[in-house]
């Protein structure tokens, strides 16, 4: 059996940034680190083509009457910048206490070198497992997943046979409280782009004679919320389901302090969607956020100037029942009918995913007829978790995005499994990015439980 720390850190090195071409080379030694380990276990291993990066397929067959459980993960990360607030390079992995640093060792390295080494502990305790298991591991999750849907149909008729998807991209609140994430949120994403004068002019000149494409964009974004947090788009709420009762009791036995969270956050003061906590918020209640704005003079000193051109990058969060399409066109139409007649602008697409929902089985709105081996797998993962981190498990929605679960469903028809196993403090997708070692041990251990008591039952 491999150390998997060891492992972990040879992955980390490998710098396997999908969003930029410069690490073209990061993304092929990752992929074959990936798949020559998987081989190393006995896996037929296949690495599937794709427009852009392609999906390791890696299988382990058997009895047709086995359960077969499909491993997700994702060897790509998000860019390290910027650089300079590493305490250690982003690709050099540092162990410091008991975290690995570097980046993607929570997302998503550590998390699937957790459920590698499992199964690699697994069969070399028990090769005559019965249990098919296939890791699907892609390399474009960091920029949308935009050759996965297509991939999941080219594969449909292989991959839909399988009883349920298990893997660990989100999070849990405390390394003594796992959450098995069953709701994710959507996205829609797009950009405005408004255009004044054909160039820029200078301000004295020309000024007080047209509008500002600055002013233009930020009269529109400030349109977009109302002063009680809401989103400010005709419709926007209409198929927002109402919470469960169960949900709501279970968040409140995750306990958290609001301002322990207010002083985690470093901000004065909470402002949450009107109606809703903070915690309920982020994970009940869509959003609609600024992720950029540009446009202007941004170097030292004065520059008077009337620019061009501004712009802004936006993106909501969906919850289940909301369709990105149809948020999408409400969005558009508000900014369309908003935008004053004086400029010109245009909206850009940018990709988007569907919310997706997963009740676990015994709630009042569990659907009726869940697969046995689904059903099954997530009493194993009740247990497993109870006896490993001491405590049972929480079943929440969760604030964050993992698209391709939703495209799951509806491409193969599988439910997915979602083991939370990186912790607030790892700085995802921001500098000093690391991943808790004691997650990972428990995490690996878990893992071999459900993957054992799914092939035994
Ligand atoms: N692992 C994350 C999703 C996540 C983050 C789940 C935090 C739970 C808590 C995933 O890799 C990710 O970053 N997803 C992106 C969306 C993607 C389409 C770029 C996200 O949520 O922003
Ligand atoms: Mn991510």
């Amino acid at each position: 059996m491999f150390d998997p720390v060891e492992k972990l850190k040879e992955f980390i090195r490998h710098p396997s940034v999908s969003a930029d071409p410069k690490f073209a080379a990061g993304m092929v030694g990752a992929r074959e680190f990936v798949a020559g380990l998987l081989r190393s276990l006995g896996f037929a291993v296949e690495v599937v083509p794709t427009p852009l990066h392609p999906v390791i397929l890696a299988e382990r067959g058997g009895d047709a009457r086995w359960p077969h459980v499909i491993i997700y993960g994702h060897y790509d990360v998000q860019p390290a910048d910027p650089l300079n607030l590493w305490v250690s390079p982003a690709f050099e992995p540092a162990l410091r206490g008991r975290r690995l640093y570097g980046r993607g060792a929570a997302d998503n390295k550590g998390p699937l070198m957790t459920h590698i080494a499992a199964v690699a502990r697994l069969l070399e305790r028990r090769p005559d497992l019965p249990l098919r298991i296939t890791f699907m591991i892609e390399g474009e999750e960091e920029m949308g997943s935009p050759s996965f849907a297509a991939f999941l149909a080219q594969q449909r008729d292989r991959l839909q046979k399988a009883d349920f998807v298990f893997l660990s991209d989100t999070g849990s609140p405390r390394e003594d409280q796992v959450v098995i994430t069953c709701g994710l949120r959507g996205l829609v994403l797009c950009d405005v782009e408004v255009t004044g004068a054909r160039t820029d002019l200078h301000s004295g000149l020309h000024g007080g004679v047209l509008r500002n494409p600055i002013q233009a964009l930020a009269e529109l974004c400030a349109s977009l919320h109302t002063p009680d947090g809401r989103v400010n788009v005709p419709g926007f709420y209409d198929d927002v389901l109402p919470v469960e009762p169960w949900e709501r009791a279970e968040l409140a036995k995750l306990g958290q302090s609001e301002e322990q969270y207010r002083e985690f956050l470093g901000i004065p003061a909470f402002h949450a969607t009107a109606g809703f906590s903070p915690f309920e918020s982020a994970r009940f209640l869509p959003t609609l956020e600024f992720n950029g704005i540009g446009g202007g003079y941004q170097g030292e000193g004065t520059k008077t100037v009337i620019p061009s051109k501004a712009f802004v990058k936006i993106s909501c969060r969906l919850v289940p029942n909301q369709s990105p399409a149809k948020i999408r066109a409400l969005l558009y139409a508000a900014i369309r009918e908003r935008m004053p007649p004086d400029v010109t602008f245009r909206l850009v697409d940018q990709h988007e995913g569907t919310p997706y929902v997963v009740v676990p089985p015994g709630r009042a709105n569990t659907p009726p007829g869940q697969p046995a081996v689904l059903a099954r797998a997530f009493r194993a993962a009740d247990t497993a978790v109870t006896e490993i981190f001491g405590k049972p498990p929480l079943y929440l929605r969760e604030g964050g995005s993992v698209p391709i679960i939703a495209d799951i469903k509806r491409v193969l028809g599988l439910d997915s499994v979602l083991l939370g196993l990186f912790l607030p403090e790892d700085n995802l997708h921001a500098p000093n990015e690391s991943f808790h070692l004691g997650m990972m041990e428990k995490g690996m251990a878990t893992s071999e439980k459900i993957l054992a008591a799914v092939a035994d039952a």
